[in-house]
């Protein structure tokens, strides 16, 4: 997901440049406030550890209704911490969706355990939890592997079905663990993404939802007696007094100054957050009759960090939005278990749902600063494309 590519600006178009995720509008709107936060690192100097870290972990518990959240250098820093200190190891089985971010994957193999792919719903893009149930029973059956956790992704902002699958993981003693890094801002009867699950990741990569200046992540616990251990996971496995190596860990701290860029980024996120809505309202109604936009689980809000669609004749539609100046993406077009670094990992079984979506799945520009002109422009193009 990680498209620095994208974030540049499209050429000209009837209604201005569209961006696909527009960095520069948000930066000439709280530019000065940020300054005057980096100054602030730059005066205090403590470039590690700094006070910042502390504060922006508070807000983002308070913000999501978690009980804690640690800071980390990225999304795959959180997705790897917590499942260290669960004790996932070689041997165990570790459930993710077929159709995600390639760090997903990455983050199950570097604790030594595998990773077991599960087919998604065709409609929300997310795990299937029926497909859990039986791939579960598929590794138990073959006698491999010890079922030991699952990641469900809330794909494109849109919370995975933690009703079901925390059900399942409930019954079957796995380790629940949601890579939330696209996820932020999401919501779900009521709750956000952070609060769905004992233990989410997120990511603040500068082009997701609220992005850092830079890469950065964070854990957040819905339990307050894993965090000590998270903590020194995240600084080479020592102890508080920093004397000691308690645990195998590593450098998995995010520095003072994304702190600093993301306290001022959260204080306008609902804000945005809203605006995304606004912008997703509009390609939902025009849209939905022409192609198949994303599907949002009954009591589910996403954060619409990306609008995505399946689409007849995706690709010549994508290149005829390129000819009209409207930049798109394919979030993905080849599944994971297709990688090369991880077909050995492919099931028997086929994983259908995942297969279909990669070929007609597309992402349209999707960010707080598009104009509703600018948004019926990209519909018209859309609708131009497939006429
Ligand atoms: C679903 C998913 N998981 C994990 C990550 C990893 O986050 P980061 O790039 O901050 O390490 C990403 C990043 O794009 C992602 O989209």
């Amino acid at each position: 997901m990680n498209g620095v590519a994208n974030l540049s600006l499209a050429g000209n178009t009837a209604v201005g440049e569209i961006a696909f995720i527009d960095l520069r509008a948000q930066q000439r709107a709280i530019r000065t406030r940020i300054e005057a936060r980096l100054k602030a690192v730059l005066d205090h100097g403590r470039y590690i550890a700094g006070p910042e870290i502390e504060e922006l972990e508070a807000l983002l518990a308070e913000k999501t209704g978690a009980a804690a959240a640690v800071a980390c250098a990225s999304g795959t820093a959180a997705l790897i911490i917590p499942l260290l200190a669960a004790g996932v190891d070689t041997g165990d089985a570790v459930f993710i969706p077929a159709f995600s971010y390639n760090a997903t994957a990455n983050a199950v193999l570097l604790t030594g355990a595998t990773p077991v792919f599960v087919d998604i719903d065709p409609a929300t893009f997310n795990m299937d939890a029926r497909d859990l149930e039986a791939r579960i029973s598929d590794v138990k059956r073959e006698g491999k592997l010890r079922p030991a956790a699952v990641i469900p992704v809330d794909l494109f902002g849109s919370p995975a079905d933690y009703r079901a699958i925390g059900r399942i993981a409930a019954r079957e003693g796995l380790f629940l663990l949601a890579d939330g890094a696209q996820g932020f801002g999401g919501r779900l009867d009521g709750k956000w993404v952070g609060d769905l699950a004992p233990a989410t990741a997120t990511s603040f990569f500068p082009g997701k939802a609220l992005g850092a200046y830079g890469d950065a992540g964070a854990i957040l616990s819905q339990d307050l007696s894993v965090v000590e251990r998270w903590m020194s996971i995240r600084w080479h496995g020592t102890d508080s007094a920093r004397k000691n190596s308690v645990c195998v860990g590593f450098n998995g701290r995010m520095d003072t100054f994304q702190a600093a860029v993301l306290l001022e980024k959260l204080a306008i996120f609902d804000e945005e957050r809203e605006a995304r809505q606004a912008v997703a309202a509009i390609y939902d109604r025009r849209l939905s009759a022409i192609g198949r936009p994303q599907q949002h689980l009954a009591g589910a809000q996403s954060g619409h960090g990306y609008y995505s669609l399946r689409l007849f004749r995706r690709d010549e539609v994508a290149k005829e939005l390129k000819a009209r100046g409207v930049p798109t993406a394919i979030y993905y077009s080849t599944p994971l278990h297709k990688m090369p670094a991880f077909e050995r990992y492919a099931p028997a079984r086929p994983l259908p749902a995942t297969e279909e979506v990669a070929n007609d799945i597309l992402s349209l520009p999707m960010h707080p600063y598009l104009t509703p002109d600018q948004v019926h422009y990209i519909c018209d193009c859309v609708e131009a494309a497939l006429r």
